[in-house]
């Protein structure tokens, strides 16, 4: 740890929360993990250590570097106490525009004040996250990309009201993470959804209208555009519902037709098939196994 940032708080033990958990304890920051659920945080706890057996098998990282890992966590059901000694929290929590706001009051209110209230939001403006809270300039976009310990990007998205310090101290945390850190200003989608999403969205929306199936949409794409999954299979894997908020934001942000959702992503998301996290959307997954093999809807 070489940032000027040392006691981190992430709030959420979701896919997102747990990874973003696990590279800051990697790097030796105090971790605490935060979660409503006590469940939720021991799951998180044992994907981490499963992530982090994986880095060991393939010699990243020794059985020492994992136990130190997971001894600089902490985990905390209680918001107030979880954020109480933080430089930095970052808010990994469902993407739902209440529950965020709600969370970021909470936060302001029983952080330091001198703490950085940091969101992973892929969509949601920061702008409008900072405006509930007292603290706006030190209010920031940290968005990382799903697997957070295999993706290099930070898309730190700056809020209208975002300081020049709290920029800094982000970019360096990210840096010292070993990402990338890019910065983006806060428009709807900011730059990695509003251009990822409309290709998943378009790639639905062939399979649609009959262009061609799901298994020939994916491999265009991975073999034409060497992208590592499909979009069809990257839409499994983000889950259909997080697609389908994302579209949804971008359509009432920008107002324009271009961006509304596909009636086939909205009609799988009402119906339960969200992807591999519910087991089902293009594709289907059986528990423990790692092939992927089409929906029958699609077959
Ligand atoms: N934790 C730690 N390491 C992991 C991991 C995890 N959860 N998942 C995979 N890895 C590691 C593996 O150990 C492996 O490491 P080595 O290269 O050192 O061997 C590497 O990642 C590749 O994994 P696999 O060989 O198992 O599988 P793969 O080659 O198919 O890669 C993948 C898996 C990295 C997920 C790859 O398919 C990929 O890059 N997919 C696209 C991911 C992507 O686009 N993410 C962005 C989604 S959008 C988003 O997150 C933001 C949003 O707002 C929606």
């Amino acid at each position: 740890m070489t940032s000027s940032i040392s006691n981190v708080t992430v709030i959420g033990a979701g896919t997102m929360g747990n990874g973003i958990a696990h590279v800051f304890a990697m790097k030796d920051y105090a971790v605490v993990l935060c979660d409503i659920s006590e469940a939720a945080l021991e799951k998180a706890v044992a994907t981490i250590s499963k992530n982090l057996d994986r880095m060991v098998a393939k010699e990243k990282i020794t059985e020492d570097q994992k136990a130190k890992t997971l001894s600089n966590i902490t985990t905390n059901t209680d918001l107030a106490s979880a954020v109480s000694e933080c430089d930095l929290v970052v808010e990994a929590a469902t993407e739902n525009v209440e529950l965020k706001l709600n969370i970021f009051r909470q936060m302001d209110e029983h952080a330091p004040d001198d703490a950085i209230l940091a969101t992973n939001t892929s969509s949601i403006s920061i702008t409008k996250i900072a405006a509930v809270t007292k603290r706006p300039a030190q209010v920031i976009g940290m968005h990382f990309m799903n697997p957070v310990p295999v993706m290099k990007l930070v898309e730190v998205i700056r809020g209208y009201s975002t300081s020049d310090v709290t920029l800094d101290m982000i970019m360096e945390a990210s840096q010292d993470l070993g990402k990338i850190p890019t910065e983006v200003n806060d428009y709807p989608g900011f730059v990695a959804n509003r251009i990822l999403m409309p290709m998943i969205n378009e790639a639905i929306i062939s399979l649609h209208e009959g262009v061609a199936g799901v298994e020939e949409i994916d491999t265009v794409m991975k073999l034409g555009m060497a992208h590592p999954m499909g979009p069809l299979q990257l839409a499994d894997f983000i889950g259909l519902d997080v697609c389908l908020s994302i579209m949804n934001v971008l359509y009432d942000g920008f107002g324009n037709p271009k961006y509304a959702p596909c009636p086939l992503l909205v009609n799988m998301v009402t119906a339960g098939k969200l992807g591999r996290k519910s087991g089902e959307g293009f594709y289907k997954y059986e528990k423990g196994s790692k092939d992927v093999v089409v929906s029958e809807s699609f077959k």
